[in-house]
């Protein structure tokens, strides 16, 4: 075996997952690969054995199992702190995870809707009031994403910039163990912090709730509650706000598809089409086998890990035509961008609805919106475990 894992990538093609997985994906879709601790997990790259994979319940995603695959050392050092519901056993995933599953439900989404396109366009007022050209990601992509979870959660507004900070140092694929407990610890302290005034005095948001309903009465311990809104904040803002920003770089390197973005009958297919092609999750899923299994013909072994590449398994040619190529009215499909199976995301309405929303109103409000350089000239992010960059100038 001579993959490893990151696969190298040519950031010339940004929003192209890393050429090896096409071969990889045509050759040996269910194959070995080596990551930077040494072992072999295996690497799930077609569409098919992808699905198959995330729908198995005896692939795990609890991080303790012997044998999980941790991609970074950031991921390894999170398995030695209280770890967030979704990395449990299953047994307290399920419980925590019932206690706010209503709180993300479509139609309590659907409410959300007018704060969400009220925070786009009081951001974008402000962008466009500011000097050109603008970073795209810092005056409006994470900001919007950010105060919507914020808001959520209950988060006051003017922390999200501090805690976006530190939540790049815990998704990071190279820091290192000093720097990401640092982060976690500090991440803690300050969710400690709003537990705690949780409790003096519950509000009416997520955070008040879970405290009330949960912590009060003794059903969730505060720990648990800080690592539960932590992770929250973490994954509520994080990929939506990269998701923002790449999807407006494919759409302005595609600008025939804006006009057919704004024009689609259906908005929620070419949001998924955006999703579908920018794969923001382009670190793999991790998963550990909890009993032997086959998956594409091959035997995995109880205690064997298994990564499952998201961004390949989209751009499968068996299953998409011409999958590197973004076209908003391609029929409806299922893409794996939001996960799949139990760990299904579960913002994932929310997801939906801003995304529709942010790429209407830009390209509505902002006709002329262009890249301020040539797209070899942004600086992508190339140390994240999402598809980002450091910063998108544009201008209109
Ligand atoms: C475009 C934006 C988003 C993308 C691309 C995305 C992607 C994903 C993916 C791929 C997973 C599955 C993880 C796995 O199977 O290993 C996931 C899970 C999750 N997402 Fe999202 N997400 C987005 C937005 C959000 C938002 C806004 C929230 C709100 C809090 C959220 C909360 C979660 C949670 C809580 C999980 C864990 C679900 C579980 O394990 O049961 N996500 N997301």
């Amino acid at each position: 075996m001579s993959d490893s894992y990151p696969m190298p990538k040519d950031w010339r093609c940004p929003l192209d997952p890393p050429a090896g997985f096409k071969r990889l994906r045509q050759e040996a879709p269910v194959s070995r690969i080596r990551v930077w601790d040494g072992s072999t997990p295996w690497l799930i790259s077609g569409y098919a054995q992808a699905l198959e994979a995330l729908a198995d319940p005896r692939l795990s995603m609890d991080f303790r199992l012997p044998g999980f695959p941790h991609i970074s050392p950031a991921s390894a050092t999170r398995r030695d702190r209280l770890l967030p519901f979704p990395f449990r056993s299953d047994e307290e995933y399920r419980a925590q995870r019932a206690m706010i599953l209503q709180e993300f439900s479509p139609r309590r989404m659907e409410a959300l809707r007018p704060l969400i396109q009220r925070t786009v366009d009081e951001t974008l007022d402000a962008m466009l009031a500011g000097p050109r050209p603008a970073d795209l990601m810092v005056a409006f992509a994470l900001p919007v994403a950010s105060l919507v979870i914020c808001e959520l959660l209950g988060v006051p507004r003017e922390d999200y910039e501090r805690l976006h900070v530190i939540s790049r140092t815990i998704g990071s694929r190279t820091e290192g163990r000093e720097a990401v407990e640092r982060a976690l610890d500090e991440m803690d302290g300050y969710f400690q912090r709003m537990v705690d005034a949780n409790k003096r005095e519950p509000g009416d948001t997520l955070m008040g709730r879970v405290v009330a309903e949960q912590v009060l009465p003794g059903k969730l311990s505060e720990q648990d509650a800080v690592s539960m809104f932590q992770f929250l904040f973490f994954t509520g803002h994080g990929p939506s706000a990269y998701m923002f920003g790449m999807g407006a770089v494919a759409l302005l390197l595609n600008p025939d598809q804006i006009g057919e973005f704004l024009a689609a009958k259906d908005p929620t297919q070419a949001v998924q089409e955006l999703l579908r092609y920018v794969t923001v999750s382009q670190n793999a899923r991790q998963r550990a086998a909890t009993e032997d299994l086959t998956i594409g013909g091959h035997l995995i072994r109880a205690g064997e890990g298994v990564l499952v590449q998201l961004d390949s398994a989209n751009r499968d040619e068996t299953v998409f035509s011409d999958p590197d190529r973004l076209d908003v009215n391609r029929a409806p499909h299922r893409n794996l961008s939001l996960g799949h199976g139990i760990h299904l995301c579960m913002g994932r309405a929310l997801a939906l609805i801003e995304l529709e929303v942010v790429f209407g109103t830009l390209f509505r409000r902002v006709p002329t919106l262009r890249l301020a350089v040539p797209v070899e000239d942004i600086p992508f992010k190339q140390d994240e475990n999402l598809l980002g960059a450091h910063e998108v100038p544009v201008s209109w």
